[in-house]
């Protein structure tokens, strides 16, 4: 059983993923306003990840019996003073969103609500996984410094990341539509 306490603390964590898809796109609309063609792509990706984030939920919620309520998505920042900026950023939202899956866990727990406590494990690795991922680029970038060309070489590696949802934007509408709309 899903205590109304539950359901509104997923509810509000879907409205976390669904900001967080908004965030990623807002950072894939800069980055192709600076040229970086393939960092636009990398969070266009994370933008269809956190898309599926939020509707695992969705279906959860749904699934026990409960209802899904969506509030408003707050406004992204449309500005980031650099390339390593936007990722510093992408970093403090992940941590920001890992702390918010923890109190949940701490929630289901002490709820006894072992069904959601066993559904959000899965976020809990993936959690590890999404800081992990903008770190290792952190990481790249700080090597990178100031040496442009090492930045172009890093806009094109991280460029080849691929969706793997039903529905891809990533190369555009026309071309990602799996079945059509
Ligand atoms: Fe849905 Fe990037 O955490």
């Amino acid at each position: 059983m899903v205590s109304a306490k539950m359901e509104e603390a997923l509810n509000a964590q879907v409205n976390k993923e669904m900001y967080s898809a908004y965030l990623y796109m807002s950072m894939s609309a800069f980055a192709e306003s600076m040229g970086y063609k393939g960092i636009a792509t990398w969070f266009m990706v994370q933008y269809h990840e956190e898309m599926v984030h939020a509707m695992k939920i969705y279906e959860y919620i749904i699934r026990v019996g409960k209802k899904v309520v969506l509030n408003t998505i707050e406004q992204p920042p449309s500005q980031f003073d650099s390339v390593q900026d936007m990722f510093r950023n992408a970093l403090k939202h992940e941590q920001y969103i890992t702390e918010s899956i923890n109190n949940l866990v701490d929630l289901a727990i002490s709820e006894k609500d072992h069904a959601t406590k066993i559904f959000l494990d899965w976020y809990v690795t993936e959690q590890v996984e999404e800081e992990e991922s903008v770190n290792d680029i952190l990481q790249k970038l700080d090597l990178i410094g100031e040496n442009g060309n090492a930045l172009y070489m890093l806009n094109k590696e991280i460029g080849a990341r691929t969706v793997n949802v039903a529905l891809d934007y990533s190369r555009g509408v026309e071309n990602g539509s799996q079945g059509g709309a």
